[in-house]
């Protein structure tokens, strides 16, 4: 009898065939076709049963003894061992809405039922990068390489690893901001960093003044922590400065704000703007927090002074990869006065230690050797073909009163549609229709419907992006011509309203 060919054990990626042996008769034993305290059927009766050869039952054997399933006794009998005796214990489940923090029930309100994915859909919706244009295989050469030092497979520095804080300080230096490596936090993507800021700043009732629309991702963090959101609608130029003024006299903990192709609407705050809105903060004492998320994926034109340039000491700066590069990694940045970004390393090494060094020293070497730079190029142009066409197929297919600029970078274009359209319906049907995109009302603080949407760029191109764009664009002419006729039926619903009066 000879073991089947398959079998070869050690072979990357195969399971060895006296594992497979020892599963099967684990499988036994739960089914209870052998019995715990019973004798095993001799090796040889096995072998005949698996039709492998004893050597390679003994192997299997080995396995299950060091595992406790069998135990051998001096005769050389082999038994079931007498493991679930005990069994486990049952009793009422743990109530879990008794034992549950307010904090995850209010977590769990923000979380949702998120919409399930739609096999072939048209995804104008999410904003992160395609996996088919990662740089990949050069990430898993660095990854490989500095993965043989074994320095990196320890825990590191709850500021992160030291080299990637020395290199990303300087990157902001060439941007202007004074930034330094002993106050620099590498945290897991800017998501972290923002939890970490609001869990550090706000408590339950406390105001935090933030853009209208703002990112979704960030309005449910917040709304999570218990703040008050103070919404500061946006203008042309950024953060509009009267509702910012307002905001600002309500003495929020911190503004939060997106100045480089804001999500959701791919604004760029202008260099007066931020030179004013920093200027307003800091004559209220309120600390500004900017979350610079997409401040490399520039186009056309200039990039204004990031707001840390501006008045380092009143500004936290906030950078990921995610964007430009991949968020799968999960490196992100803050950047910000020395004082507050110790305190929120000691709150990130409460939570989890330290982030990943063998991660950010590969994104390190990735860094200084050029890649991320060269990455970046081929990522822009993707970028700008993209979002010309897209700003153009939306003025062409999208009804007469529709408002679209065309971002000078980021992933996101925002459209803004005649009244009385709702962005939640025109998303829903759209989803129907196979294109996903986002309703405008998921990015405001108060949850409004608006007639708005996002659209995303990142995950579409060319003529699938033109085609996507033409369908919304139908759908889009359909809700205005419904949204007409349900018009003058409200206005005659005002007016019997009033013969009553
Ligand atoms: C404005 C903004 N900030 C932060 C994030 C989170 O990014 P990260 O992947 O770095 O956590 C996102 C993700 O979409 C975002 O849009």
């Amino acid at each position: 009898m000879t073991d089947r060919p398959s079998a070869a054990d050690g072979a990357p990626g195969r399971i060895p065939l006296y594992r497979t042996i020892a599963d099967g008769i684990i499988r036994d034993i739960r089914r209870g076709r052998f019995q715990e305290g019973s004798r095993l059927p001799a090796s040889r009766a096995l072998a005949r049963t698996h039709e492998v050869n004893r050597a390679t039952v003994h192997q299997a054997l080995q396995v299950l003894k060091r595992e406790g399933w069998i135990e051998t006794n001096k005769g050389g009998g082999t038994r079931v061992a007498r493991r679930s005796l005990a069994g486990p214990m049952v009793g009422p489940a743990p109530s879990w809405d008794r034992i549950s923090s307010a904090l995850l029930g209010r977590m769990l309100a923000e979380a949702g039922v998120p919409d399930g994915p739609l096999d072939g859909a048209h995804d104008l919706a999410r904003l992160a990068p395609e996996e088919k244009e990662f740089p990949a295989e050069a990430f898993a050469k660095v990854l490989a390489d500095v993965a043989r030092d074994g320095a990196l497979l320890a825990y590191g520095s709850p500021f992160g690893y030291r080299p990637l804080r020395e290199t990303l300080a300087a990157r902001l230096e060439r941007r202007g901001v004074p930034a330094d490596a002993d106050a620099l936090l590498i945290v897991n993507g800017a998501q972290q960093g923002l939890d970490l800021i609001g869990r550090a700043l706000v408590d339950p009732g406390d105001a935090v003044a933030i853009e209208s629309p703002s990112y979704s991702g960030a309005l449910s963090l917040l709304r999570a922590q218990g703040a008050r959101l103070l919404g500061v609608p946006l203008d042309a130029e950024g953060p509009a400065m009267e509702p910012l003024r307002s905001a600002l006299a309500e003495r929020p903990k911190f503004f939060y704000t997106i100045p480089d192709f804001q999500n959701p609407t791919g604004l760029l705050a202008t260099a007066a703007r931020r030179r004013e809105l920093v200027a307003a903060a800091t004559a209220a004492g309120v600390l500004v927090v900017e979350d610079a998320f997409d401040a490399d994926l520039l186009v056309e034109g200039e990039l204004p002074p990031p707001l840390a340039a501006l008045a380092p000491g009143h500004v936290v700066h906030i950078g990921t990869i995610s964007k430009a590069l991949f968020p799968g990694v999960r490196v992100g940045w803050i950047s910000g006065p020395r004082e507050f970004v110790h305190r929120l390393a000691a709150l990130k090494r409460i939570g989890e230690l330290t982030s990943p060094p063998v991660l950010q020293a590969a994104l390190n070497v990735f860094l200084s050797r050029g890649d991320y730079d060269r990455h970046l190029l081929r990522v822009k142009a993707r970028l700008k073909a993209r979002l010309a066409l897209a700003h153009k197929t939306v003025l062409r297919s999208f009804p007469v009163g529709t408002r679209c600029e065309r971002p000078l970078g980021g992933w996101v274009l925002w459209v803004d549609l005649p009244e009385d359209v709702s962005g939640r319906e025109l998303a829903e049907a759209a989803r129907g229709a196979g294109v996903l995109v986002s309703p405008g009302g998921d990015y405001a603080p108060d949850r409004a419907d608006v007639p708005s949407l996002r659209i995303s760029v990142a995950r579409s191109s060319g003529a699938e992006l033109e085609k996507a764009l033409e369908s919304l664009g139908v759908l889009a002419r359909a809700a205005v011509r419904r949204a007409h006729r349900r018009a003058p039926r409200a206005e005659e619903r005002r007016e019997e309203a009033l013969i009553q009066i």
